[in-house]
């Protein structure tokens, strides 16, 4: 019989029983009775740090989860791990989301766990935890932070982070000074919880309740509603039952899981950084997402929810209009309902049971009444991107998504910064910008880098096509085309455009192609400057040494789980 609590995975010393009562004598000091030692233990992973807005009501999310577990007959016990805080960490989150994945799954296998709550929201901890608990494939429920509220600003709701940007442009161009832009500042993230619009953090959310992995409604409940509390109390019950049950995220996160997520993520027209997280996470459990399967279920799926970056909405408007299970009424049958989720129930009988509500705001549309009809996100590939590029079309400029356009090139992050704002820069509205060295191994962490700046000679300019092996952030707009596979670091053809190239973007064909001799290029390759050599030591050298492309979920390689392994 396998041992429940404490006596799981027992510190080695050579006498079990020994182990086994220096253990219970230990946990005792922390003032347990010995009838709540011997219940089984639900690890509670808590990313709160002072270092992470977003997670500053986590406490109290934790003891209403705790309060569930006690409830069901468990003994909750928390335990810290990393946590990535997006805007405060340099040179990107993405840097740490493979070794926040790693730290959860070793800390999960290590310790005496019969079942884990990860809670979490930022845009990479989802994500992370959710890559190291497949990989530990111990019974596990996701508890997201929930999204912050929106606020007003001289007559307009606001928040963060579309309207960031939208102001930030505007300061730009010049139409607001320094001192709006200060009390600006100050208005945009008004309460504790994730980005208020269907940026990352909202799309990792939404995507995760599609795969199963969290309490239906689990997703929109805004952070400082009473809902959330209850959500992570019924979080914490649910958690004895995968235990109880011995459901572990293997069996609930499979191939058809994935595609109900990708479908999802499709009709919310969320962030291009799901993209990159699930291919990660199912790589983890040995299943390969393509990318043309992201195209096909995108092209059949069309945008049904009114939100920005792409819509009006703000998630607090998701939450009253119904959020996902009432999204998943909507897609009825395009769903495959027969799922299994963390309730033990498939996402048909959870939908039977819950009553969505319809707010003030008319937020999901029907099949019929679409926000946007055709699909989302389209895949490009073509000699710049033989792997893959990916174009967000619900948040392009329609006629900006097929043509051909003269190349501006910026060779860095830096060469952009440095250029970018140049008077003598020789730009067109009608050229494309390029972004090179900016991918996974180029910036490296493949920053959120792909929204270039509109250049401020072009005054008046809203958008125009950029391109780059970057990713971007989920709440930016325009038409951009991101995640260029290879990167131009790695000898992709990003890397030889040069400035005044001719590019060619179809989106009807679904093609990227840089229109330039094959002799000429042969040239500039040989020419070329060969890389900066690796990091001598520490994390950043094993990242160099092990960080895929995005095509394969920017995963280390010695993490993903081969297809043909034994579960
Ligand atoms: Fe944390 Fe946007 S900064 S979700």
């Amino acid at each position: 019989m396998a041992k429940k609590g404490l006596g799981n995975r027992l510190t080695q010393y050579g006498d079990e029983e020994f182990a086994l009562y220096l253990r219970r004598s230990f946990a005792s000091s922390m003032g347990f009775s010995r009838e709540a030692l011997g219940k089984p233990i639900i690890g509670i992973l808590n990313t709160y740090s002072e270092l992470n807005n977003c997670h500053r009501h986590l406490p109290e999310l934790v003891q209403a989860v705790k309060r569930g577990v006690w409830q069901a007959g468990g003994l909750p016990l928390e335990f810290p791990t990393i946590s990535l805080g997006e805007v405060f960490l340099s040179p990107t989150s993405m840097m740490y989301r493979n070794l926040m994945s790693m730290d959860v799954e070793t800390m999960i296998k290590a310790q005496p766990l019969d079942g884990v709550v990860l809670v979490g929201g930022c845009d990479k901890t989802l994500p992370a935890m959710l890559m190291g608990a497949a990989s530990a494939d111990l019974p596990c429920i996701v508890l997201a932070a929930g999204p912050m509220l929106a606020n007003q600003y001289q007559g307009e709701r606001v928040g963060a982070c579309t309207d960031c940007r939208r102001f930030w442009g505007m300061f730009r161009r010049g139409e607001i000074d320094d001192d709006e832009i200060g009390v600006i500042e100050s208005r945009l993230a008004p309460t504790a919880g994730t980005c208020g619009v269907m940026g990352t953090a909202s799309t990792m959310a939404c995507a995760i309740e599609a795969l199963g992995m969290m309490v239906p409604g689990g997703a929109a409940a805004p952070a400082v509603y009473a809902e959330r509390l209850r959500i992570a109390e019924e979080t914490g019950v649910l958690a004895m039952g995968l235990v109880d049950a011995g459901l572990s995220p293997s069996k609930i996160m499979t191939t058809l899981a994935f595609e109900n997520s990708l479908r999802i993520l499709s009709a919310i027209g969320g962030s291009t950084n799901a993209i990159i997280h699930l291919t990660a996470v199912a790589g983890r459990l040995g299943i390969n997402l393509e990318l043309e399967h992201l195209d096909r279920i995108s092209s059949e799926t069309p945008v049904l929810v009114d939100l920005k970056p792409t819509g009006e909405g703000y998630m607090e408007d998701f939450f009253q209009d119904g959020g996902v299970p009432a999204l998943m009424q909507a897609l009825g049958d395009r769903l495959d309902q027969g799922c299994l989720t963390v309730t033990r129930r498939s996402i048909r009988e959870n939908l039977e049971t819950v009553r969505p509500n319809r707010g003030v705001r008319k937020i999901i549309h029907s099949i019929q009444d679409p926000v946007y009809s055709s699909g989302a996100l389209a895949v490009l590939r073509g000699n710049l991107a033989p792997d893959g590029a990916i174009l967000k079309c619900s948040a392009a400029t329609p006629s900006l998504l097929n043509g051909r356009g003269r190349a501006v090139v910026f060779s860095s992050l830096g060469d952009l910064a440095e250029r970018v704002d140049d008077p003598e820069l020789d730009v067109r509205p009608e050229d494309f910008l390029v972004l090179q060295n900016a991918g996974p191994v180029g910036a490296p962490g493949m920053p959120e880098a792909g929204y270039l700046p509109i250049p401020k000679k072009l005054k008046g300019v809203k958008d125009m096509v950029r391109i780059s092996d970057a990713r971007m952030s989920g709440t930016a707009f325009g038409t951009i085309v991101l995640h260029v596979s290879p990167e131009s670091a790695v000898g992709g053809l990003l890397g030889l455009v040069r400035s005044g190239d001719l590019i060619e973007l179809s989106v009807d064909k679904r093609s990227l192609n840089l229109l330039v001799e094959d002799d000429e290029l042969a040239a500039r390759k040989a020419s070329q400057e060969p890389r900066s050599p690796q990091p001598k030591r520490g994390y950043e050298r094993l990242y160099h040494r092990s960080i895929q492309q995005a095509h394969l979920g920017a995963d280390f390689d010695f993490l993903r789980k081969e297809p043909e392994e034994e579960p």
